[in-house]
Parts: C-alpha cells; sequence; structure tokens
C-alpha cells in the first residue's frame, strides 16, 4: 500500500530538537512516503545531528527568517535537493521574555516587532521565498495556538498568533487562485523547547487533557504531525484559509 504523501516533496522548517514538531511532521511524512528537505536556524550542528535521527536523514538548509540573503537564495538551495516542492511546513515561533508571562502592558515595541516579525510576518516571507518551487496542488501549512481568546502567559505570542491566522486567511486569498492551499493546524500545547522557554506554559497545558472530549496528551506529537501530513496530502483539496484543529477537542467547549 502506498503512503499518503507518496514521491511528495516537502520543505518543512522549525526543528531544533527531537521534540519539535516539525520533527514529527518530518518523520510522520517520510513515512508516508515523502521526500523532506528540512531548515534549521541558528544551531546548525544540532539541527544536522537531530536530522540524522530521522528514518531517512534529510539535508538541512539555513533559514533564519529574518535573514532577507536566506529567504532570497532559500528556493535555489533547495532545488539541490529537489526539482520542486509540493509542500511547505511553517512551524516557526519565537518571543523575546518580556512577550510571554511578564505583564502585558510591559512589553516594548521592539521586542513585539521581533515577535510579530518571526512568528507571523516570516509565513508570508517563506511563502513568497518557496513560490517559484510551488505547482498548483501544492499545501502551505503554519503551526498555530489558538488566538482567538487571551490565555494565561502568552500575551504577544497570542498576539502575533492572531497575526498569523490572518496572514493564513490573506495567503488563502492570494494563492488560491495559483491552486495552492494554505491552512493552520491550531494545536493543543504540546511539551517542546519553544513551550518549555513560556514561563508558565503549565498554566496553559494544566487540565487540558481533563477538558479535552477526546483527552490530550501534551507528550505525544504524533496526532499533530499526522494532522500536518494529512493537511499536506491530497486528501483536503477543497480546504483553504482554514484552521483545522488539533486540541482534542477543547476549542469546542465553553467550560
Ligand atoms: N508546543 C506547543 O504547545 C505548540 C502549540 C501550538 C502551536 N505551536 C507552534 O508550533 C511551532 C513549532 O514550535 P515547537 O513547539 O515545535 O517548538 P520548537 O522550539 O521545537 O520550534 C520552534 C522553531 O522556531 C525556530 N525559530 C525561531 N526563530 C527563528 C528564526 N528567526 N528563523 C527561523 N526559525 C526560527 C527555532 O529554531 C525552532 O526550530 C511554532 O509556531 C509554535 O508556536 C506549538
Amino acid at each position: 500500500m502506498s503512503g499518503l504523501l507518496e514521491g511528495k516533496r516537502l520543505l518543512i522548517t522549525g526543528v531544533i530538537t527531537d521534540a519539535s514538531l516539525g520533527f514529527h511532521a518530518a518523520k510522520v511524512a517520510q513515512e508516508q512516503g515523502a521526500k523532506v528537505v528540512l531548515t534549521g536556524f541558528g544551531r546548525m550542528s544540532l539541527v544536522e545531528r537531530i536530522a540524522k535521527r530521522l528514518p531517512e536523514p534529510a539535508p538541512v538548509l539555513e533559514l533564519d527568517v529574518q535573514n532577507a540573503e536566506h529567504l532570497s537564495t532559500l528556493a535555489d538551495r533547495v532545488c539541490e535537493h529537489v526539482d520542486g516542492l509540493d509542500g511547505v511546513l511553517h512551524s516557526i515561533a519565537f518571543a523575546p521574555q518580556t512577550c510571554l508571562g511578564a505583564p502585558f502592558m510591559d512589553a516594548p515595541w521592539q521586542d513585539v516587532a521581533t515577535a510579530l516579525e518571526i512568528s507571523a510576518y516570516s509565513y508570508k516571507s517563506l511563502a513568497e521565498a518557496v513560490l517559484p518551487l510551488l505547482g498548483e496542488g501544492s499545501s502551505i501549512v503554519g503551526m498555530d495556538f489558538d488566538a482567538r481568546v487571551a490565555w494565561p502567559v502568552y500575551n504577544w505570542m497570542g498576539v502575533s498568533k492572531a497575526a498569523l491566522e490572518s496572514v493564513n486567511r490573506y495567503l488563502a486569498r492570494d494563492l488560491g487562485p495559483k491552486g495552492i492551499r494554505v491552512n493552520l493546524v491550531t494545536a493543543g500545547p504540546m511539551k517542546t523547547m519553544a513551550a518549555k522557554s513560556i514561563p508558565g506554559f503549565v498554566e496553559l497545558e494544566e487540565g487540558w487533557d481533563g477538558r479535552a472530549p477526546l483527552g490530550w496528551n501534551s507528550s505525544d506529537p504524533t496526532a499533530v504531525a499526522k494532522s500536518v501530513c494529512a493537511v499536506l496530502s491530497d486528501w483536503l483539496p477543497a480546504t483553504t484559509g482554514s484552521m483545522i484543529w488539533v486540541d482534542g477537542g477543547v476549542h469546542a467547549l465553553g467550560v
């Protein structure tokens, strides 16, 4: 039986540890037959080491979404490994400490600007950078945490996710006529490096399992990774501009 992503060429960003949601998406994608190229930021030797832990060691390209040269050369560098792309995963977020956990009112604009640039604007930057490689039927996916409401401690990262949700809709509007789908996977809390760096993450996570109609295991990224692969596949051909909740069902409840 052939895999869900047989023959698909995917660019997967945001791998820094083997807990990264990007790492697990890459793993499931390979298991489903995809050829994966990764991007990493900063600690490249670490990312290369993690890439070797995939079922099939994947090439790693350096990508700092704040670096114009990294972005402008990305398509050419991807083409050294694959002759085009069928899908892209944006799995990138960052906010300075003043923006997460610290009093919401105290974050200076420069820090907020950094959070917005890396966590929301970069979704557009990445899509733009690889657009020449994306054909009709391809799929762009981003990683979201439900930003329709205010959460404890999530603060300006929450605002950045709200911006990301809006960027998702505008990208869907503009890329739809080219046959490119753009969607977010809106995940429940998962224990990754980014999550652990949120002071008070436990406040977000606590009780999620008890509230979720399906239950929730924040240590098991399989559901999120499988759902990302489903959206990257050909099986949601009329879905774009959407948020696909993968949170055990918490978003559907009041209390
Ligand atoms: N962990 C959760 O609870 C959770 C829930 C919902 C959504 N998400 C989202 O999933 C995505 C991946 O996060 P994760 O939880 O796997 O954590 P992670 O720390 O493993 O991944 C975050 C990635 O962002 C990258 N990054 C930071 N600054 C960058 C820059 N300037 N250029 C390029 N890359 C940069 C880091 O290198 C890292 O690989 C993020 O968008 C995050 O907000 C996470």
